[in-house]
């Protein structure tokens, strides 16, 4: 590695760090001025069009996509000798192999990473395919980016070293002790049986260079739990005494009844990852990095509702529509969910009633508020307690045509929707097809020996196992990069994966909700009522 200098075109090192990551990120010069490049030898295009992190990606270890490698960038790679053939080995390695390959180019120093960037001549004579651009850049700012490019995934990031990999899971302290066991039981299990492999590396299969290579991308995994106690406005100095003491590469799931939000922000702040929390109460950003969600929770189904409604063919039951909200966070995200998306789809305003703490609804109290608004359409974003009032609404000739409630609201109160009700009663559900479920959520099961009692339900240790499979899907192709935004790299180049719960998990770089769907259901008639899908997984 580069020893690092005091001073990087007259700014203080931090500085010119800060200011090459902007240059990297976002393509924005040291002045504030969009940065210049020229594609395919002549055509100038700001570089904002075209940011270095587009193609290299956050960790600048580089993409392979459309049969075009982009090759890494950070500092490790560009300080090393590039060799086309098992590219990860390390120099001793290297040096062990019976057939050497030739070197693609020597290593890179300051003046020949800024020629490179200039001309796409690299030090061992090779032009570049035009697809990289080029870089006119003055000395200062060229000396600002390369300061930055050193630096860029130059270390293992904390909680790593040669033999083992650190992650922790966090619990706060209102969770069950069957909740937590529900995850922890797979965790454990998950854990046991990764390190558990290290046992066969000293077997034939791993004496090839391949297997060799492999092997030196394994390290044990090492799990600690996180528990955080009291009000949660005390989490991010617990998370910081506990991140001090043991410091971890990465935080794995986890499980809180509450808003995710001072985890999320916690590692937003610190740049940790962290793993697919199982929370109902995500954090909504376009721009977040560090937190990647399994979906948008409560949020996510009030927008399905939305856009449900506002599809239909038949106008009419969308023309006056009417949130009735529980208080707490549930009403408060899946009411948000509705009414952004109805103002996005430009469908105009929402009228909205709120119930005051503990207020339940009769169906006294549900006729006044229909008589007063006259909706055609009513989003009852309420738990079971109405189901009553619902009944009674069924044989009034005035009533709204539609009424959509949430299902994972109801929970399992769900199946007992009074019979009149569910003709004109449609149920926003986020998980796949129940009919579907048992056949995909075997596979978990494996990983649940020794848990006391299983509910699946909960859907706990299912959105486990799918985050331990995601999870070591990034751990191995990661390889022997082991940098954190790395890691949210890997998982942002995943293909849809097939998982319990949801009927699809998608990435793609950036995004942080991997489910987007959720159906629209109804009840069939019965003394033993099933769902039957209205919607295709993703509405539109
Ligand atoms: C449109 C995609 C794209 C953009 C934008 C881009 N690159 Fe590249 N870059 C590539 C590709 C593809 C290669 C590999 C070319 C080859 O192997 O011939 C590459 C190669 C490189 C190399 C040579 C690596 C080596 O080992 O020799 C460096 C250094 C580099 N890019 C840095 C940058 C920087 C810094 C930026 C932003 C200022 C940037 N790139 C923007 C696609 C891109």
């Amino acid at each position: 590695m580069k020893a690092k200098p005091k001073t990087v075109a007259g700014l203080p090192a931090d500085k010119a760090l800060a200011l090459g990551e902007r240059m990297y990120r976002e393509g924005i010069l040291p002045s504030g001025e969009p940065m210049q490049s020229v594609v395919s030898g002549d055509v100038p295009v700001a570089g904002t069009a075209f940011t270095c992190v587009s193609c290299h990606v956050r960790s600048g270890l580089g993409t392979f996509e459309g049969g075009v490698v982009t090759l890494p960038t950070n500092g490790t790679k560009l300080g090393r000798t590039r060799y086309r053939k098992y590219p990860n080995l390390s120099p001793e390695e290297r040096k062990s192999l019976r057939v050497q390959t030739p070197a693609a180019r020597p290593p890179y120093t300051d003046a020949s990473l800024a020629h490179v960037l200039r001309t796409g001549l690299d030090p061992g004579g090779r032009e570049l395919n035009p697809v990289m651009p080029r870089y006119d850049l003055k000395d200062p700012d060229m000396a600002i980016l390369v300061h930055y490019l050193w630096s860029l995934s130059a270390q293992l990031s904390p909680g790593v070293d040669t033999t083992t990999l650190r992650v922790a899971t966090v619990i706060t302290d209102e969770v069950s002790a069957e909740d937590q066991e529900a995850m922890l039981v797979p965790m454990n299990n998950f854990v046991a049986r990764h390190n558990a492999h290290a046992s066969v590396f000293g077997t034939r299969m791993y004496m090839s260079i391949g297997g060799q290579e492999m092997r030196g991308a394994y390290r044990k995994l090492a799990l600690s739990v996180w528990r955080l106690k009291g009000p949660s406005d005390t989490w991010a100095s617990q998370l910081g005494a506990h991140l001090a003491k043991e410091p971890v590469f990465a935080l794995l799931g986890g499980i809180s009844y509450g808003d995710w939000k001072p985890i999320h922000t916690f590692c937003e702040s610190r740049r940790l990852p962290c793993l697919f929390p199982i929370t109902d109460f995500p954090v909504i950003s376009d721009t977040d990095w560090y937190t990647q969600y399994f979906s948008k929770g409560y949020f996510q189904e009030g927008q399905a509702a939305a856009r449900y409604l506002r599809g239909l063919e038949d106008p009419a039951p969308a023309s006056r529509v009417l949130q009735i909200i529980q208080d707490g966070p549930e009403g408060r995200d899946l009411s948000a969910g509705f009414r952004e998306t109805w103002q996005e789809l430009g469908a105009g305003a929402v009228k909205e009633i709120r119930l005051g703490q503990g207020e339940t609804v009769s169906l006294a109290s549900l006729r006044t508020m229909l008589q007063q608004e006259k909706p055609t359409a009513v989003l009852l974003w309420t738990a079971a307690g109405t189901f009553d009032a619902l009944d009674g609404l069924a044989d009034e000739v005035d009533r709204p045509g539609v009424v959509i409630m949430s299902s994972r609201q109801l929970g399992t109160k769900l199946y007992a929707l009074p019979e009149k009700a569910r003709a004109f009663t449609w149920i926003t559900y986020p998980y796949r097809d129940p009919k579907d479920e048992p056949a995909v959520s075997r596979y978990a099961n494996s990983l649940l020996a020794g848990l006391s009692r299983h509910k699946p339900e909960t859907r706990i240790s299912t959105r486990t196992y799918a985050l331990l499979q995601l999870f070591q899907a990034g751990l191995i192709e990661m390889d022997r990069n082991v940098y954190r935004d790395n890691l949210l790299d890997r998982l942002g180049m995943q293909r849809d994966h097939i998982l319990p719960d949801f009927l699809r998990l998608s990435f793609g770089p950036g995004q942080r909700y991997a489910s987007k769907g959720c159906y629209l259901m109804q009840l069939s008639p019965g003394p033993e009522p099933k769902l039957v899908r209205k919607s295709e997984w993703v509405v539109h």
